[in-house]
């Protein structure tokens, strides 16, 4: 395979020990790569840049197509626009898809979680189009557009047909949101009866679903929903398989890519070499896949599997001591 040319976005807190982990595993599996590194999040700031998402960095994941990222810090209640909801809507990174999946070595509730959320990434209530209208008073304004909808369901059954699953279970609130996540339904179900009839569809109201899940997640497949769904349901179902240390996440759109953990930049544990990069490690496989190299992408892939199954090297959050670059070590050393 050819080189590649990749952006890397440290991002903060916990971001550049992660990053700098997974960077060490691809180059320790044989990636041909370049990094081109810039900037995001209050890192840009502190870099002297006037916005968390400088134009060079959107005009570098432009260019390259393709980028792995860490994540970034968005102060709560002020400052700027989230970078993420910034990049995904700059980018049209549309569908955000999270692989949340039992491991083995990893003991929870469940052994058996096989779930994938498909998350629609540029609209809904992170449209963050929010308004004073007097005093005392604001109004945030929940975006649903047909184009947007059907989009990410066509994604949704197209990702489920060439993976092979079998349902795809909308998340919804349509009781309430009667046109906005009604026509998120309509969307979703004339996709499904005009071009995809063979997935098996149905529908669940969130609050009953999000019951359903943690009962049994075994009854479950693809998940399909809205942004701020998507984004709780995910962290969620990250609480299924051991944490956010274990859910890689995609953003997709059609001209450009960006493969990040769940996860946020934890400053509960930042800079102290703790955070578990495997989230980060299992995302960069997702974007090998993405970018045809599926040799390596198996070869990390089955590495981390024997770290984990032999459960020596383990970071805190799934029991062990191991610290981040340590782990990154233990899945370097099970390379073949
Ligand atoms: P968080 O995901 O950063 O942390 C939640 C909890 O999980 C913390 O206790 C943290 O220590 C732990 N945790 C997270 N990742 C871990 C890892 N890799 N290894 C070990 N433990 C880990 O969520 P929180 O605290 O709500 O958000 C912190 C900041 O991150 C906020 O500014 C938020 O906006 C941002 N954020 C950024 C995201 C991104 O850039 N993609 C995604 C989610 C949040």
């Amino acid at each position: 395979m050819s080189k590649h040319t990749i952006v890397l976005i440290p991002g903060d807190g916990i971001g550049p020990e992660v990053t700098r982990a997974t960077q060490r595993v691809l180059a320790a599996a044989g990636l041909d790569v370049e990094w081109v590194e810039l900037p995001a999040g209050a890192t840009a700031l502190d870099q002297g840049y006037d916005n968390v998402l400088p134009a060079r960095t959107v005009a570098a994941i432009q260019a390259h197509k393709v980028a792995l990222k860490g994540p970034v810090t968005t102060p709560v209640g002020k400052g700027f626009k989230s970078v993420n909801v910034q990049l995904r809507q700059k980018l049209k990174l549309y569908a955000a898809v999270r692989p949340v999946r039992s491991l083995a070595g990893i003991k929870t509730r469940f052994e058996n979680v096989d779930l994938v959320i498909v998350r629609e990434n540029t609209e809904g209530l992170y449209s963050g189009i929010e308004n004073e209208i007097v005093p005392g008073v604001v109004t945030s304004l929940k975006v649903a557009s047909e184009a947007a909808c059907t989009r990410i369901s066509r994604y949704a059954f197209r990702y489920a047909t060439r993976r092979h699953r079998k349902r795809i279970t909308v998340f919804h609130k349509a009781n309430i949101m009667k046109l906005s996540d009604g026509l998120f339904l309509d969307c979703a179900r004339r996709i499904h009866e005009e071009e995809y009839p063979n997935i098996d569809y149905d529908e669940v109201i969130i609050d009953a679903g999000c019951m359903k899940l943690v009962q049994d997640p075994s009854k479950m497949d693809v998940l399909l929903m809205e942004n701020l769904y998507g984004d709780l349901v995910s962290d969620l179902c990250a609480g299924l398989v051991g944490g956010l240390g274990c859910v890689p996440g995609s953003n997709i759109g059609d001209d450009a890519a960006v493969f990040e953990a769940v996860h946020g930049s934890a400053p509960d544990i930042a800079g102290r070499g703790i955070a578990n990069p495997l989230a980060l490690i299992m995302s960069s496989v997702m974007m090998l896949n993405h970018l045809h190299e599926d040799e390596i992408a198996n070869k990390i892939r089955s590495a981390y599997d024997a770290v984990l199954a032999e459960g020596k090297s383990l970071t805190r959050d799934l029991g062990g001591n191991a610290g981040t670059e340590e782990f990154a070590d233990a899945v370097m050393g099970k390379l073949k």
